[in-house]
């Protein structure tokens, strides 16, 4: 009796702690309510059409969730920078006034941070730049920058690998029969720390394979999928069956270049292979369903995993000797294949929503 009746109490007041969650979500929590130790996360993104940054995030929240800093939930507040510095510039001072006591920034341009640190500076509050890397000198203006993320160029490297095995495997994939493989290539933004480093490592790695390539061309499509799609679409104006690999810096672009040619209604025997990066939940059905080619896993949940974590360290003085830091500052998680083996288990971690972890 004694002890449901308690039961009952802790559930009740539990309850009484979500919703008060739930209210300091939408704001960071003020001032007067913060109390010493508990983590209010202030985030801001480049953009909200990013699909694996929204990927990321959500996975980022749904573990903050399960977390406990200074006996409560961390709270937490994202932004959208909507592709406009300035307009970051102006959520990170709002996000410090709202109380925040960490900042998550994915900078919109990744070479012009110094507005922001200056700010966390005069505020004393720490930042963890995340998937946008600043260059080293920026990271070095002030000992509480961090950065969480990947290595470029390991995503391209396996890409490379990925598509000399497909290559070495199939040789209905040299349609023209030349002993070389067309491709062009499906770029991210100029000058994003992933754009360059992926193509020539991947494209590197197959010479290195023994592969012998043709370039076709090459196109500038942001990480988009729909200027993807506009851009393969004109690639293939121009090439028509003579594409035989699509090398693309992200899953969405690849699965870009795939909407062109459903568009263009090309059988399954004039397609090329196509290769992304990334393991998105509609790159991974995309494989799945034998319309991508492969992919490399750019591992949201684990940079999510990192970021939860120095967060926490950050704000309650603990745990900060656990976290495997490179050059004192920065956590980079590695990539890794989709191979049949793993695809599997991976889609069926892509279908737990939020919602369904938490009653879990
Ligand atoms: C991802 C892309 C994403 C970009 C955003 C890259 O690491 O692979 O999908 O659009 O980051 O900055
Ligand atoms: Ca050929």
């Amino acid at each position: 009796m004694k002890g449901s009746a308690m039961k009952k109490k802790r559930i009740l007041s539990a309850g009484i702690i979500l919703g008060t969650t739930a209210l300091l979500l939408s704001a960071c929590g003020n001032q007067q309510q913060n109390q010493e130790n508990r983590l209010y996360i202030g985030v801001t993104y480049y953009n909200q059409s990013d699909t694996f940054l929204n990927e990321m995030l959500d996975s980022f929240k749904a573990q903050l969730e399960e977390m406990e800093v200074g006996g409560t939930v961390p709270a937490v507040t994202v932004r959208d920078a909507a592709g406009l510095q300035k307009t970051q510039n102006d959520q990170v001072k709002e996000l410090i006034d709202a109380g925040c006591n960490v900042l998550c920034v994915n900078l919109v341009d990744r070479a012009d941070p110094s507005d922001i640190i200056d700010l966390a500076r005069e505020y004393d509050v720490p930042i963890i730049f995340f998937n946008r890397e600043p260059v080293a000198e920026d990271l070095m203006q002030w000992d509480r920058l961090y950065y969480v993320g990947a290595d470029a160029k390991q995503s391209g490297v396996m890409q490379g690998e990925l598509a000399a095995d497909e290559i070495w495997e199939n040789e209905q994939i040299d349609r023209n029969k030349d002993g070389k493989i067309q491709y062009v290539v499906l770029e991210g933004e100029a000058g994003h720390q992933d754009s360059v480093i992926r193509t020539e490592n991947s494209v590197n790695t197959l010479q290195q394979k023994g592969i012998a390539l043709e370039k076709l061309s090459y196109e500038i499509a942001n990480w988009n999928r729909a200027q993807a799609e506009n851009r393969m679409e004109q690639m293939i104006g121009q090439y028509q069956t003579s594409i035989e690999l699509v090398l693309a810096n992200n899953d969405d672009m690849a699965l870009g270049a795939i909407d062109a040619y459903e568009k263009l209604n090309y059988s399954e025997t004039s397609r090329p292979v196509i290769f992304g990066i990334d393991g998105t939940d509609d790159g991974l059905k995309a494989i799945r369903d034998s319309k991508l080619t492969g992919t490399v896993y750019n591992d949201k949940e684990g940079q999510a995993e990192m970021m939860a974590k120095l967060a926490a360290a950050l704000v309650s003085g603990e745990g900060m000797e656990d976290l495997p830091f490179e050059n004192d500052r920065y956590l980079m998680v590695p990539y890794f294949k989709v191979t049949p083996q793993n695809i599997e288990e991976l889609l069926g971690e892509e279908n737990i929503s939020p919602e369904a972890n938490e009653r879990g």
